[in-house]
């Protein structure tokens, strides 16, 4: 059964969405634990930077490399036009891209039309569709079929944003019989699932019990970038507790390095993909070294976007250069061997 929240209400949260996460207060800075991972300078590599390839596979999948444009926001006026720039971006660049929540699709059916435009675009672009938990305990398999269907994608995103719910005024925080939902969905769905957070992280209890639900993927997307408990809260009224609330929640989470850590560190049967407060190719060169599999930017790919086309093919462009300019200095020229030779250490304080 979809939710039937009246479009208006929907399209001016999606615009809220869009102008709170810019604001520099929304950003969990210095949180996301980066600044205690380092990598190993090796003053002799045996390489020439041209030797060094950034070319990946995730899911099965092969891209020129281990980028992902993170889920974000869909279904208002002009996100066609700013899909299909993304969409179009990535598939030049060789990234995967996630879109935003595709929850709208479920009760009005002509909103798979951005979809459709997003295709036509860019019709070799890796896309992944997305979820939420709530949503999907309340939604049939074949409807979510039908979003896989709608976009072509090669697999399907499920996010979990238990703190943004709470928070949100028109929020829907329940979860119950959110693990059961997960398990029958990776168990029957045409596409590999994966797992989402959408910034507070995730624990190594949480990990675990998304162990053996036959998940393609986890995106531990965690603390230190665009923090959903600060924006909800920007967006409710004056009055509302949540604003109140928002502001003792505005540091919670687990940072993305140490969701990391855990995930890389486990016996476990999906793949690792990292995400929340990544802000350069040298941040993601930190979390492949740890034994993440993809790289999720969100935030920066948004405001670069904003820009147009030119800014966000630089935007791009820099992130390759300076995860390929990590890996010569640290003496590897590809991704495998990136994860292979020990090339980072926690940081000596
Ligand atoms: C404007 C905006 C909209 C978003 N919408 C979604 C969404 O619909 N689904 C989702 O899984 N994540 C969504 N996210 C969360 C991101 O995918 C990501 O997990 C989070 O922003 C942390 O990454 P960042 O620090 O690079 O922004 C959104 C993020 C932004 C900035």
């Amino acid at each position: 059964m979809a939710s039937h929240e009246p479009i208006p209400q929907f399209e001016s949260r999606k615009r809220d969405h869009i102008e709170l996460s810019l604001s520099a207060a929304n950003q969990a800075e210095g949180q996301s634990g980066l600044n205690r991972v380092e990598l190993i300078h090796e003053a002799l590599p045996e390489l020439d930077f041209d030797q060094v390839q950034i070319t990946s596979h995730a899911l099965k999948v092969k891209t020129k490399t281990p980028f992902l444009i993170s889920s974000m926001t869909a279904g208002h006026g002009e996100s066609g036009t700013l899909n299909s720039l993304l969409a179009k971006a990535a598939e030049a660049q060789g990234w995967r891209m996630g879109v935003g929540s595709q929850r709208r699709e479920l009760s009005d059916r002509k909103a798979a039309q951005e979809w459709k435009q997003i295709r036509k675009a860019a019709p070799q672009v890796v896309l992944l569709g997305n979820l939420g938990l709530a949503q999907l305990i309340r939604t049939k398999i074949e409807d979510v079929e039908r979003l896989v269907d709608s976009l072509e994608a090669s697999a399907m995103i499920i996010h979990l944003n238990a703190l943004q719910e709470c928070m949100q005024p028109e929020g829907t925080p329940n979860f119950k019989g959110g693990a059961k939902a997960l398990e029958a969905l990776a168990k029957k769905l045409s596409v590999p699932v994966v797992v989402k957070e959408t910034g507070c992280g995730i624990s190594k209890g949480t990990l675990k019990r998304l162990r053996g639900m036959g998940l393609g993927a986890v995106d531990v997307s965690g603390l230190g970038g665009t923090h959903w408990g600060r924006i909800e809260g920007g967006r409710s009224r004056p009055g509302d507790l949540r604003k109140s609330a928002s502001r003792t929640f505005a540091d919670w989470g687990i940072a993305t390095v140490d969701s990391v850590a855990a995930a890389c560190e486990m016996n476990r049967d999906f793949e690792v993909w990292a995400s929340g407060g990544v802000r350069t190719g040298l941040d993601a060169a930190k979390l492949l070294a740890m034994g993440a599999k993809t790289v999720g930017f969100a935030q920066p790919i948004l405001q670069a976007a904003l820009k147009g086309e030119e800014a966000l093919q630089q935007c791009m462009a820099l992130i390759e250069y300076e995860l390929k300019t990590a890996m010569f200095c640290t003496g590897v020229e590809s991704l495998k061997r990136l994860q292979q030779k020990k090339v980072w250490q926690w940081r000596k304080i």
